[in-house]
């Protein structure tokens, strides 16, 4: 007889998990509606999303029915997007799954288009974005495929399957979807990837605020969406996290302890306060190199023509982790106009410090203030590129870097004979 699916598989929760589930033209759509049944008994909300080539094979109405939620399938539909426009769809979701994810869609992602409502949604979201392939397995193993399938990985898409077997077609090989339950299995991982389950990190963000005087500060331009992400990033991958941030007008992110300071004393002081125990820092913040040396009781007029500032050197938040003894796991960030890698090792070194993941902000549209990011790590081991992506999406990809990193360190530690 053959086993119920269910018991195979670990289920985790996904209660208050909004889920898009993108349908795509495939005989594989026949087990989106006992998917859409699954992800809701593990407690999410599911909204469908079809391609026009998916409605050949299940009916939106369907797909209603089990969903409980209206069904999305057109970019420009002025009544769905009057009760949710695909900007808010792509908003909603903690995750869009595509499943099943055909040929054509995956090399659609892997080129970044957006001609239709699931491809702009998934081009759109902030959220995890996960394909569960489906297709011919000549089609699955052809080289333009799997290379696809490379730059999905790259840019950080989970990829769930495909299972190998008996083919719709008649063809035996890799390409089935995976079944429903596991896919839900798979789904539940996305939220806690446990790679970092049982570790404390600290994450510092924002930018700080210098007084000149009431009214005036110095400060720069971080919004703080990197060091944010990177806290989310971090709990959603099982750490207890603590995020010291400055002034930011983020909200603050879910499971995540959040201490709000101003300047970079303030930051130092908060840092050190929350230290102990911790196993991983990463220093995301733009902290003010300098501080005036006095802040102003009053205003400051206008009298003079000229007016000097003399300013004094913050502490090195970062330098002073990693000099602590144990010190933490440290990651710090270099926010580099030119020369990157020679600016990124200095930091490595002088800091003292495990990884420097290095950003090129002479560019307008990443880095600060924006939404997507690049990196560049580099460790006393080499270096990786992550490239660009939502921010949300790279902090993932760098906190699964981190974890990597940590545990080897750990291994390495921990596999080295004790002194006598
Ligand atoms: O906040 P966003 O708008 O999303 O922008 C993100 C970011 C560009 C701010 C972020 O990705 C980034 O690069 N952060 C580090 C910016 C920076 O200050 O780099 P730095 O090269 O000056 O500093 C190097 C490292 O030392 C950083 O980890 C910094 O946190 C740390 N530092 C610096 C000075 C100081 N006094 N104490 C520190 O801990």
């Amino acid at each position: 007889m053959r086993q119920t699916p269910s018991k195979l598989y670990h289920m985790g929760t996904l209660t208050n998990k909004r889920i898009v589930l993108g349908i795509t033209g495939g005989i594989a759509a026949y087990k989106s509606a006992e998917l859409v049944r699954r992800l809701r008994d593990a407690g999410a909300d599911v909204r469908v999303v079809m391609t026009q080539a998916a409605t050949e094979f299940i009916t939106p109405l369907t797909m209603q029915a089990v969903s409980g939620n209206p069904v999305h399938s057109h970019l420009l539909d002025a009544d769905a997007e009057s009760g949710m426009s695909h900007i808010e769809l792509a908003r909603w979701a903690d995750t869009a799954l595509v499943a099943p994810a055909s040929a054509n869609f995956i090399a659609k992602m892997a080129h970044g288009r957006a001609d239709d409502l699931l491809s702009t949604l998934c081009l759109a979201t902030e959220g995890q974005v996960a394909l569960a392939p489906a297709m011919n397995q000549q089609m699955w193993l052809n080289l333009a495929t799997q290379e696809n399938v490379g730059t999905l990985k790259r840019h950080g898409i989970r990829i769930f399957g495909p299972a190998a077997g008996a083919q719709a077609c008649g063809e035996t090989g890799p390409g089935r979807m995976l079944e429903p339950v596991e896919i839900v299995s798979l789904t539940t991982q996305l939220f806690s990837t446990g790679t970092l389950a049982g570790l404390r990190v600290l994450v510092t963000a924002g930018p700080t605020w210098e007084v000149i005087d009431p009214v005036r500060g110095i400060t720069n331009r971080s919004s703080g969406r990197m060091g944010y992400a990177v806290a989310e990033a971090a709990a959603e991958a099982g750490a207890k996290v603590t995020l010291v941030s400055g002034p930011t007008a983020l909200d603050a992110p879910q499971r995540v302890t959040t201490i709000r300071v101003s300047s970079a004393l303030e930051m130092f002081d908060s840092v050190h306060a929350h230290i102990e125990g911790v196993d991983i820092f990463i220093g995301v913040a733009a902290v003010s190199d300098y501080r005036p040396a006095s802040a102003a009781s009053q205003k400051i007029k206008k009298h003079a023509d000229t007016l000097t500032l003399e300013l004094v050197k913050n502490p090195d938040i970062l330098k002073s982790v990693a000099a602590l003894s144990p010190a933490p796991f440290t990651v710090g960030f270099a926010a580099e106009t030119e020369n990157l890698e020679t600016h990124a090792r200095e930091k490595l070194i002088d800091k003292h410090i495990d990884l420097v993941a290095i950003n090129d902000v002479s560019e307008t549209d990443i880095g600060f203030d924006t939404e997507d990011n690049r990196l560049l790590l580099i460790d006393r081991h080499g270096k990786s590129e992550l490239p660009r992506q939502h921010k949300s999406q790279l902090a993932r990809a760098l906190i699964q870097y981190v974890a990597e990193r940590y545990h080897a360190k750990r291994a390495a530690q921990d596999s080295r004979p004790a002194r006598r």
